[in-house]
């Protein structure tokens, strides 16, 4: 199996990779819907929802702070580090991430299309302001600060630019992933339960338009059904395995 993923990938024309929290789980980030898993330790509905943060703002404030802490602290793991291999050679296109925890990017990454937004950027809940804390370099300071994080432009509260339960995602970044994935003539879908839409719909617009999806998961998931090929294991050993077939691949001809 992971030698014709291997062809499929040295072969591609418009390769690009769809990922989710387990993908990181090697970084030491945990995921949503795993034994462990930040849903079983916190309710969605009082953290990560608009009504949590009006009701409470102080409390999602100390979960995503909690958040920042721990994805600051991670690396990026061999996963990310192949697929930022992958975008050199030229064969990888773009990553469309679920994750908020900026490691594509840290990994080299430089066509990322992130969903549900991003841990280090802050935004106004009155005006325009955003901000990326590790551009300002800001983040230090900001985690240290005691009260709820106020806006430098007008005073009003600042809340973290990430999606939450029961909001749109991001037009432009929505129609960009879609648009890759009707491009798209293999799909590497890593370390994602496909439960969340439309997120979600990106592997099934591959399919729809013709395009191979390979599957990378420690175990099956909602996108199991329409993988064509799917590779059991954990993110960081898979991928380092399936890169080092495709050099393979793209030297040794008839492959
Ligand atoms: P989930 O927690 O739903 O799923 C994680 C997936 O990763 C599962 O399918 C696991 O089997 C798999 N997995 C765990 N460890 C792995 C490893 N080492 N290698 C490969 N696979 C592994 O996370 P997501 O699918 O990312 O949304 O969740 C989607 C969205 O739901 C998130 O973006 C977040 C969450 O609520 C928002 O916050 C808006
Ligand atoms: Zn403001």
């Amino acid at each position: 199996m992971i030698e014709e993923a291997a062809k499929l990938i040295a072969h591609s024309r418009f390769l690009i990779a769809f990922t989710g929290a387990g993908i990181s789980a090697e970084s030491g980030i945990p995921t949503f819907r795993d034994r462990g898993g930040l849903w079983e330790n916190y309710r969605v509905e009082e953290v990560a929802t608009p009504e949590a943060f009006k009701r409470n703002p102080r409390l999602v404030w100390e979960f995503y702070k909690m958040r920042m802490k721990r994805m600051k602290e991670a690396k990026p793991n061999k996963a990310h580090l192949a697929l930022a291999e992958l975008e050199k050679m030229g064969l990888l296109k773009a990553v469309i991430t679920q994750n908020i925890d900026n490691l594509h990017r840290e990994a080299g990454n430089k066509n990322v299309v992130e969903l549900h937004g991003n841990i280090y950027r802050v935004k106004c809940t009155s005006c325009a302001y955003r901000e990326n804390l590790l551009d300002s370099g800001r983040l230090e300071e900001f985690l240290e600060e005691e009260g709820l994080p106020k806006c430098p432009e007008c005073g009003s509260l600042l809340r973290p630019d990430v999606v939450w339960f029961g909001e749109p995602l991001p037009q432009e970044a929505l129609q960009k992933a879609f648009k890759l994935a009707e491009r798209a003539d293999v799909c590497l879908v890593i370390g994602t339960s496909g439960q969340v839409f439309p997120a979600a719909y990106v592997p099934y617009i591959v399919k729809e338009n013709g395009g191979y999806v390979i599957e990378i998961n420690i175990k099956e998931s909602g996108i199991t059904p329409i993988a064509d090929i799917f590779l059991k294991g954990p993110a960081g050993e898979v991928m380092e395995t399936l890169l080092a077939k495709v050099k393979r691949c793209l030297k040794d001809k008839g492959c």
